[in-house]
């Protein structure tokens, strides 16, 4: 039998739930642009979770040959294939983890705001089929601009009258996981340790990785904390570049979407356990949302952890009020974008 998942855990702050005997399969995701350059490896992680039981996948082209591939693969799911809006209600049935990387990637030169006009109108058609089919299904929005996204689909939920906060979010993963890497290789630490919560959104100046708090403990001198910053900040846009026109990042995006769904999973299983970095609805500043850790449980985000916040660095704290303008406009204006088209 499948025992161990390859997907990377999240952090675990109590040593032992590592020896909960590990559940059955159960759990059933859905993908929303499986064929594409995310959701292709995106499904395939998620194919050898040992705790999804169905795994559905959705696009508007291309799925069949992908659910085909993919479900020769002997673990646990069942790999079923929808393709085009008549075949998306029926993809979303009775799922518990709805995963969005549908939507167009950058090119260099631009902005992740720059794919607004095409993504927004993706994301709300789909979040409309959400809300009708799955309203209790956790919803991952990897589509950009996230900081917009989000937003969006919260506005579209309320519209339908089934929002739930705590169970929509906003996949800011990647740059907890390109932040762990770059700190361990800068400071020749075992990758493995490494813990570096990234709070605000997830575009450039908005990306607020707070190294002060990097567990294990780590000094880190101005310079370093001015480099690594800014490496983690412009991330994307260093895969955009080296892809040259062929899109942004795909692999490392679905290793870290593996992990959030993971993480998902095993809160909705019950561990008690469960942190990870995320974009979701908050009070933790004045903004309606922004990214930080939260606690997941079996009813979505249990709570959202304050104490990362407290005792900032003079550079933390000038950069996280540099961030809230950017940050906000983009709020507003998915907001103004759900609102239009009613
Ligand atoms: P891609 O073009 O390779 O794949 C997108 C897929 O979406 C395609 O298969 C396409 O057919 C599908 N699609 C388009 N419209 C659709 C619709 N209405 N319904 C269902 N599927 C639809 O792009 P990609 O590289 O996989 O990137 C996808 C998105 O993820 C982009 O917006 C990108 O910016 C974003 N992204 C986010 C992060 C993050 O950290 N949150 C990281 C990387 C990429
Ligand atoms: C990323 O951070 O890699 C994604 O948001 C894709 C992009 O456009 O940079």
């Amino acid at each position: 039998a499948l025992r161990d998942s390859c997907i990377p855990k999240a952090e675990q702050q109590n040593e032992n739930s590592s020896n909960n005997p590990q559940p059955e399969a159960s759990y059933k995701v859905a993908i929303l642009g499986a064929a594409g350059g995310i959701g292709q490896p995106l499904s395939l992680l998620i194919k050898m979770s040992p705790l999804v039981s169905a795994l559905h996948l959705y696009d508007i082209a291309n799925v069949k040959g992908v659910a085909a591939d993919i479900s020769h693969c002997n673990t646990p799911s069942q790999v079923l294939d929808f393709t085009g809006a008549s075949e998306l209600a029926d993809s979303l049935k009775d799922v518990d983890v709805v995963v969005i990387p549908a939507g167009v990637p950058r090119k260099p030169g631009m902005t992740r705001d720059d794919l607004f006009n095409i993504n927004a109108s993706i994301v709300r058609t789909l979040i409309e089929a959400v809300a009708d089919n799955c309203p209790d299904a956790f919803v991952h929005i990897i589509s950009n601009p996230v900081n917009s996204t989000v937003p969006i689909a919260a506005e579209v939920l309320k519209q339908k009258g089934v929002y739930n906060p705590k169970k929509l979010f906003g996949v800011t993963t990647l740059d907890v996981v390109r932040a762990n890497t770059f700190v361990a290789e800068k400071k020749n630490l075992k990758l493995i340790d490494v813990n570096v919560p990234v709070v605000g959104g997830h575009a450039g100046i908005t990306i607020l990785p707070l190294l002060s708090k990097t567990k294990p403990w780590v000094s880190f001198t101005d310079e370093e904390v001015q480099e690594l910053t800014v490496r983690i900040q412009n991330a994307g846009t260093e895969v955009v570049e080296a892809k040259a026109g062929a899109g942004s990042a795909t692999l490392s995006m679905a290793y870290a979407a593996a992990r959030f769904v993971e993480s998902s999973l095993r809160a909705l299983d019950g561990d008690g356990d469960v942190y990870e970095c995320c974009y979701v609805q908050s009070e933790l500043t004045e903004l309606p949302f922004f990214a930080s850790r939260v606690k997941l449980g079996r009813k979505g985000v249990e709570e959202v952890i304050s104490s990362d916040l407290h005792g900032l660095t003079a550079y933390e704290l000038t950069a996280l009020e540099a961030l809230k303008p950017e940050l906000e406009a983009s709020i507003e204006k998915g907001i103004m974008f759900a609102h239009k088209q009613t």
